[in-house]
C-alpha cells in the first residue's frame, strides 16, 4: 500500500505522540478479514454485551449474537448473571431462536429446553432432562451434556462477556484507567431513556468512527457552529481513548469547556449555554442532556446578572440543576473536578463501545457485523438517563430506519456519512485514511489495537 508514500512502522512510542499515520481500508471492506475477525478478534476480548437493567428479574435473559456465536445471558440469582453459549449439547441445535429482524431474543425462563429434541437445562446451565437418557448406556455426565459457560462480568450496568479461558486478564484490567475515571459517573445508577438499531449498510468500524471524534462536527453538523466551537483534542489510554472539546489556537473565542455540558459561543453566556444546550439536546434526540439541565440552563438569563462571567454561569447552571434533582430524588454523583476534566467528552473502550457521558447521563453507541458481509453492520444506539427511583421509563430495543424521523437530526446527519465513507474507500483513487493526529487519534488507537489482534493492517507513520 501507498506505494507514493514514505512510511514506517508505528511503535510503541509513538503513542500520543500525534504522529501522522495512514492504513488502508482491508479492515473495511475485505470479506477475508471480516472472516479472519470472528476467530482473532471477537472470541478474543471483553465486548459489552448488553445491560444489567435488561434482565432485572430471575430467570431473565437476553442473547448477545456475536459473528457465528449467540451467547445467552440469564439472571440465575438477585445477584448473579451467567452466560452460556446459546447451544444444544446434543446436536448442536441453538437453543433459543432469534429472529431475523430482531435485536437478539429475550425472556423468562425457568429453563431452556432444547425444541429439536427436548433436552433440559435449568438457569445455570446444567441439564435436567434427557429424553431416553439409559440409550446412551451411561456414557452421558454432566460435563458433555450441560451448556458451555462463556465469561461474564459487569461494569457501569454494563454487561460484558469474553469467550477466552479464564486465564485472560479480568474485565477490571482490561477496562483499565478509562474504566477508573468513568466508574465516577456511576452508570449502573442510570437506565434507558430510549434505545434503538438498525442494519446499516457499512462496515463496522466505518459506523462506528463516524461517533469517534468531533473532528466532522463542523462539515457534518454545520447547524451547531452557531453555537460552539468544535475544535477537539484525544487521547488513548491503553487500548481504549478519549476525545473532549479543546481550543484552537488561532480562536479568540472564550474556554468553552471540555465535556458536552459547557459554555456556548455568543457575547452573553447566559443565552448562548442554554441555546447551545437546546439545540444540542433536542436535535441529538433528546440526549447527551436532560431536562433538567436544559431547563435549568433555560433560567440562566433570568436568574444571573449580564455581568456573569463565564465560570460564573458554568458553575450557577450547575449548581442550580443539581438542587432540581435532588429535589425530585435525582443524586449527582461527586465526581472531582480533576476527573471531569480527565474524562473530556466521549470514549471509545475498544472494540466498539461508544460512550458520551454526562454527571447524570449517557449516550451510547454499539456496532457489530452482520453475518459475514463486510459492507453491513448492527448499529444500535441508546441514551442513558439517572431517574427518581420508580421513574424509570419502560423500553425496548426499537428497530429504527436510519432516518432523520426516527434518529433526529443530528444521528441522520451522521447516517447520512457512513454509508458514503464505506462506498469511498472502495474507490481506486483512494490511498488510505488520513486521520487527525490531534483530534481523531481514538480511531488512529482502535487501527493499532485491531492491528495487534488481527496481525495485520497496522497504521504507519506519514513521512513529510
Ligand atoms: S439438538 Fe437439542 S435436543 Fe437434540
Ligand atoms: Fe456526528
Amino acid at each position: 500500500m501507498n506505494e507514493q508514500r514514505k512510511v514506517e512502522a508505528v511503535t510503541a512510542k509513538h503513542l500520543d505522540d500525534e504522529v501522522a499515520v495512514t492504513y488502508g481500508t482491508e479492515a473495511f471492506l475485505s470479506a477475508d478479514y471480516a472472516r479472519a475477525e470472528k476467530e482473532r478478534l471477537w472470541p478474543k476480548v471483553w465486548q459489552m454485551a448488553g445491560r444489567m437493567e435488561d434482565i432485572p428479574h430471575v430467570g431473565d435473559y437476553f442473547t448477545y449474537d456475536i459473528c457465528d456465536d449467540s451467547i445467552i445471558i440469564v439472571r440465575t440469582a438477585p445477584d448473579t448473571i451467567k452466560a452460556f453459549y446459546n447451544v444444544c449439547a446434543h446436536r448442536g441445535r441453538q437453543l433459543i431462536d432469534v429472529p431475523a429482524g430482531q435485536n437478539g431474543a429475550r425472556g423468562n425462563a425457568v429453563n431452556f429446553t432444547c425444541a429439536f429434541h427436548g433436552w433440559r437445562y435449568d438457569l445455570d446451565g446444567k441439564n435436567s432432562f434427557i429424553l431416553d437418557r439409559d440409550d446412551w448406556h451411561g456414557a452421558l455426565n454432566a460435563d458433555c451434556t450441560s451448556l458451555t459457560p462463556v465469561r461474564v462480568d459487569t461494569w457501569g450496568g454494563f454487561i460484558y462477556i469474553d469467550q477466552r479461558a479464564e486465564e485472560a486478564e479480568s474485565l477490571t484490567d482490561y477496562l483499565g484507567d478509562a474504566g477508573r475515571i468513568l466508574a465516577h459517573f456511576e452508570f449502573d445508577k442510570m437506565r434507558y431513556k430510549w434505545r434503538q438499531w438498525c442494519i446499516y449498510p457499512a462496515n463496522w468500524k466505518t459506523a462506528i468512527e463516524a461517533f469517534m471524534e468531533p473532528y466532522h462536527t463542523t462539515a457534518t453538523h454545520w447547524q451547531l457552529t452557531k453555537y460552539a466551537e468544535f475544535y477537539a483534542y484525544s487521547k488513548q489510554y491503553g487500548m481504549h481513548s478519549v476525545s473532549g472539546f479543546d481550543q484552537r489556537k488561532s480562536s479568540e473565542a472564550t474556554a468553552q469547556g471540555g465535556s458536552v455540558s459547557r459554555v456556548g459561543k455568543g457575547k452573553d453566556p447566559r443565552v448562548s449555554t442554554y441555546e447551545l444546550a437546546r439545540e444540542n439536546y433536542t436535535t441529538i434526540n433528546y440526549s447527551a442532556s436532560t431536562d433538567t439541565l436544559i431547563n435549568a440552563a433555560a433560567r440562566l438569563k433570568d436568574e444571573l446578572p449580564e455581568t456573569a462571567s463565564v465560570a460564573e454561569v458554568m458553575a450557577h447552571w450547575m449548581a442550580s440543576a443539581k438542587a432540581d434533582d435532588a429535589a425530585r430524588g435525582v443524586a449527582w454523583p461527586d465526581i472531582p473536578t480533576a476527573v471531569m476534566a480527565e474524562a473530556g467528552l466521549a470514549w471509545t473502550l475498544f472494540p466498539n463501545q461508544n460512550i458520551l457521558q454526562g454527571v447524570t447521563f449517557a449516550l451510547g453507541y454499539r456496532a457489530r457485523p452482520y453475518g459475514d458481509d463486510p459492507d453491513k453492520c448492527i448499529f444500535e444506539t441508546y441514551a442513558l438517563e439517572r431517574y427518581p427511583e420508580g421513574d424509570e421509563p419502560a423500553t425496548a430495543w426499537v428497530h429504527a430506519e436510519p432516518t432523520e424521523a426516527n434518529w433526529g437530526l443530528v444521528l441522520s446527519q451522521d447516517f447520512a456519512n457512513m454509508k458514503w465513507v464505506h462506498k469511498g474507500m472502495k474507490s481506486r483513487g483512494f490511498r488510505g485514511a488520513l486521520p487527525n493526529p490531534h483530534q481523531e487519534q481514538k480511531i488512529i488507537n482502535a487501527h493499532r489495537n485491531l492491528a495487534r489482534f488481527m496481525g495485520r493492517g497496522a497504521p504507519e507513520i506519514l513521512k513529510p
